[in-house]
């Protein structure tokens, strides 16, 4: 069975890089090695965590109870047609390996969502998006064990209750399944997806324009807006996009006729963070070792040995700025433990 270590460190489990630490910590592979684990928690009364790659969490604390790392790994094409194609992938792939993967068979779909950090296992559960394009216009259906019923369970794309940044993972039902598998179902057909921003504007400046050029513009984009994680430490956009009500909207605009923004259905309208908390002064700002990244405001950092409880406070006081300035509660995306 596999090993159950203690006090175990979970700096090279975050992309925050904090250095914090778990009172027990194991790597199944197997859903008989979850059940396992399990038993093990139950005994010892453990609280339990599940985390992929760190990607969209911040440790404020040390966790006492037991980090379940999931292992189950393979990217294998289930089925096929003449233009499409299903593809059932462990929950501990590297996402981008796996967009990179499909890019190399001319699988279309996931290109826009190149270089996003984390695991497959965490797409669903946040419904990860960029430029245009979220996990849930990807995912076929998601194989979980079940801790309530100790059985494998699987849940349809409308069953997993995809929403912005949210999924039945996230949402209710946050402590109750673990994700071992996802199933993708992907297009043969050459449509790229071009819609967000100045995606178009770059990738027309290629000198070919594909499947491959589409993801290297992407990588592109992201590079020269995000920090990367393995040189500053961060979660990406650490608050979520703001959904308003459209007459706050309508007096805001009153006070700032250049509001950017996007229509959420008739009532409601969507705000960038970055904009609200660009306004406020925090780009490029920095207490100690915690920033806002000059580029991307929405994306807070650790430049060294900040702590989880640092970074917390710094992201409340933006909080307080923009409630303060603009009446709107920002809505952290990032996981906060602790
Ligand atoms: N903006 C500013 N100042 C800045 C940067 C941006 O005012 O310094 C405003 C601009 O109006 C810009 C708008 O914010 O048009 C939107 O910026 P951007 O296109 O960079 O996207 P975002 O809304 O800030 C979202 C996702 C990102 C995703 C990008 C691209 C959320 C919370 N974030 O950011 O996802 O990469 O769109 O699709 O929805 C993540 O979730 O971790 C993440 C990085």
């Amino acid at each position: 069975m596999r090993q159950v270590h203690t006090n175990h460190s979970l700096l090279a489990h975050n992309t925050f890089h904090i250095e914090s630490s778990a009172g027990y910590f194991s790597e199944p592979s197997s859903i008989d090695e979850l059940k396992y684990l399990m038993e093990y928690a139950h005994q010892r009364e453990l609280e339990q965590l599940v985390i992929g790659e760190g990607s969209n969490m911040l440790f404020r604390n040390n966790f006492e109870g037991l980090v379940i790392h999931p292992l189950m790994s393979g990217i294998h094409k289930t089925d096929e047609s003449d233009s499409e194609i299903l593809v059932r992938v462990g929950t501990a792939e590297n996402w981008d390996n796996f967009v990179s993967f499909c890019v190399d068979h001319s699988w279309y779909g996931p290109e826009n969502l190149s270089l996003i950090p984390g695991s497959v296992g965490s797409a669903p559960v946040q419904n990860i998006g960029a430029y245009g394009v979220e996990a849930k216009d990807l995912i076929e259906y998601v194989e979980a064990y079940d801790k309530q019923s100790g059985e494998l369970v699987s849940f349809s794309n409308q069953a997993c209750e995809f929403a912005y940044r949210n999924s039945i993972f996230k949402h209710g039902q946050i402590n109750r399944y673990i994700i071992s598998h996802v199933v993708f179902r992907l297009s043969k057909k050459s449509e790229l997806n071009l819609e967000y921003g100045n995606v178009k504007e770059y990738f027309e400046k290629q000198a070919e324009q594909n499947l491959s050029t589409l993801r290297d513009t992407i990588i592109k984009i992201r590079e020269q807006k995000l920090p990367n994680p393995d040189e500053y430490g961060n979660a990406g956009s650490f608050f979520k996009n703001p959904v308003i009500q459209r007459s706050l909207f309508e007096d805001l605009l009153k006070r700032n006729s250049t509001i950017p923004h996007y229509s959420s259905g008739s009532n409601h309208v969507k705000i960038p963070a970055a904009w609200l908390i660009d306004q406020c002064g925090w780009k490029g700002s920095r207490e100690g070792d915690v920033g806002c990244w000059p580029n991307q405001p929405l994306v807070i950092v650790n430049y060294g040995q900040a702590s989880g409880d640092d970074i917390y406070r710094f992201s409340e006081k933006i909080k307080k700025s923009v409630k303060e300035k603009f009446g709107i509660e920002l809505e952290r995306e990032v996981k906060v433990i602790g």
